[in-house]
């Protein structure tokens, strides 16, 4: 499945290899204007459900930052992978990874020296040419800089985009009420020098995250809406269940989750609640979708406890959210080492160091998530012969395809109208005019346009289009008049066939 996925996705340029012109390298990819389109509504559609309707704000930091500042986060010492390289070919690998696929293995939080005896004991080899593995190393995952042309002033491009919002949080708290729960987000790319990418989107070296940082105060670890999300149910992959190496799931509602402490705090159980309704609205299914409780030793280094929730796909279950309790550790190492009190002021006098519950959504593996879950292979009602994708018309990256029958007796031209005044009115438009209009369905299909609007003879007449509708090629006509009231009813519908 995803090997299909990218076909189609290289094939339209919803995604382009980055680079392409010299020798690949693994773990980045450009996003063409599909892919663009689509990422960039996923983003504003987390930007709806966690910052406009929460309350929460939107800052945008640097990409670059001091050692100084990885030091004190932990990044420095705590942030890499276990690594192994071929004697033979020279090729590095990640050490666990070539255990785990060795068999029904888990190595997090294995140290190197356990993973080389481990790695000695169950005879494992080079998979590139069979050669023999020496000892496992550990590997920084961070892009080392320096800053300016003086030696010695080491930076690193960001390995997540949280702390950037550490670093401000205090200037955006007294800017900005001066009060707790203070949620601070930041959409952008960060940086990981992965040893093995795979997987397409995946596991990138640069990729984009959605992070929301949610401070409170920690003798209060309540989120003040969480009565509206009390009875929404998920399920919960518990740490016992993993242990036995068995896969059962159990299905909670937020409440019982936290009753039953399985999440560190009503705060994480909120978010998890909102987070399933994220998914969904982008038609990931409830039953494919599970919160892991990550064990002890696989844990973050900042994390008092992480609840992932992870997808599964056509290549296993992928994390797509790490929901993290990172207590006050990040604003704690911050003050010490920088010597700068961030406590706050609370309206009753005294002074705390915030603790901070951050779900950190992953963007690529949200796209590629939902490339697999829209994607359809062809039939249908129109029993058509080509791929296409069933994204939800209000993320669709087009919502409109204007297409003239003829290119001739001023169709063209007609259609152009059509199409501007489409999007004056705010639509994402694409207009089509090359080859058979059964093509032109085809390819907008294969982008996952839901509404074809053909302009033909009878538009000059009386000024009606055709309406074809994505998902079973049917047809109604329209005034061109009433034509955005009557897209956008239904775009926010979700109405892709013939109503
Ligand atoms: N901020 C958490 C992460 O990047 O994984």
């Amino acid at each position: 499945m995803m090997q299909k996925v990218m076909e189609i996705a290289l094939k339209r340029s919803i995604l382009i290899p980055s680079n392409e012109l010299y020798s690949p390298v693994g773990g980045f990819y450009d996003y063409g204007p599909v892919g663009k389109a689509l990422k960039r509504k996923i983003e504003d559609c987390w930007r709806d459900l966690f910052l406009r309707r929460e309350g929460n704000f939107e800052i945008e930091t640097v990409y670059i930052l001091p050692e100084a500042v990885l030091k004190a986060s932990g990044h420095l010492s705590c942030f890499g992978d276990p690594v192994v390289g071929c004697s033979k070919c020279g090729k590095k690998f990640r050490a666990d990874h070539l255990l785990e696929e060795k068999g029904n293995f888990t190595c997090g939080g294995m140290k190197p020296e356990q993973l080389t005896k481990e790695m000695k004991e169950k005879k494992i080899v080079c998979p590139e040419c069979r050669g023999p593995l020496g000892d496992v190393g550990w590997f920084n995952l961070m892009f080392k800089t320096n800053i300016g042309p003086t030696e010695g002033t080491t930076g690193y491009i960001r390995p997540e985009t949280a702390q950037g919002i550490f670093l401000d949080f205090q200037r955006v708290f007294r800017s900005h009420g001066s009060k707790l729960p203070m949620g601070i987000a930041q959409i952008g790319k960060s940086f990981r020098n992965e040893i093995s990418p795979r997987q397409g989107l995946v596991r990138l070296r640069e990729f984009s995250q959605m992070e929301l940082e949610y401070f409170f105060n920690p003798s209060s670890p309540k989120h003040p809406r969480f009565k509206e999300v009390e009875n929404e149910k998920f399920i919960i992959y518990t740490r016992e269940e993993q242990k036995k190496g068995s896969e059962k799931c159990i299905e909670l509602t937020a409440k019982e989750a936290v009753e039953r402490k399985l999440v560190p705090n009503e705060i994480m159980a909120y978010f998890m609640a909102r987070e399933m309704q994220f998914y969904m609205k982008l038609r990931i299914p409830y039953d494919v979708l599970r919160f892991r409780h990550m064990l002890p030793e696989e844990t973050p280094h900042y994390s008092g406890g992480n609840v992932d929730l992870e997808v599964k796909t056509s290549v296993g279950w992928v994390e797509v959210i790490g929901n993290a309790y990172r207590t006050d550790y990040d604003l704690k190492s911050h003050s010490q080492s920088s010597g700068k009190d961030l406590s706050v002021l609370l309206e009753d006098g005294s002074r705390v160091i915030p603790h901070v519950v951050e779900p950190s959504f992953g963007v690529d593996r949200t796209i590629m998530c939902m490339l697999e879950y829209c994607y359809r292979e062809g039939g249908g009602a129109e029993r058509r012969d080509w791929e296409w994708f069933d994204f939800p018309a209000f993320i669709s990256p087009f919502e409109v395809a204007v297409l003239p029958l003829m290119k001739k007796d001023g169709l063209s031209e007609r259609a152009s109208e059509i199409a501007n005044s489409l999007r004056e009115k705010g639509f994402d438009v694409i207009y089509d005019e090359t080859g058979s209009i059964g093509k032109r369905y085809a390819r907008a299909d294969e982008i996952g346009v839901p509404y074809c609007l053909t302009v033909d003879y009878d538009t000059l007449k009386d000024g009606t289009v055709t309406i074809r509708f994505r998902n079973d090629g049917k047809q109604s006509r329209e005034d061109s008049k009433t034509l955005p009231e009557k897209l956008h009813s239904l775009s926010e519908g979700n109405v892709v066939c013939l109503p």
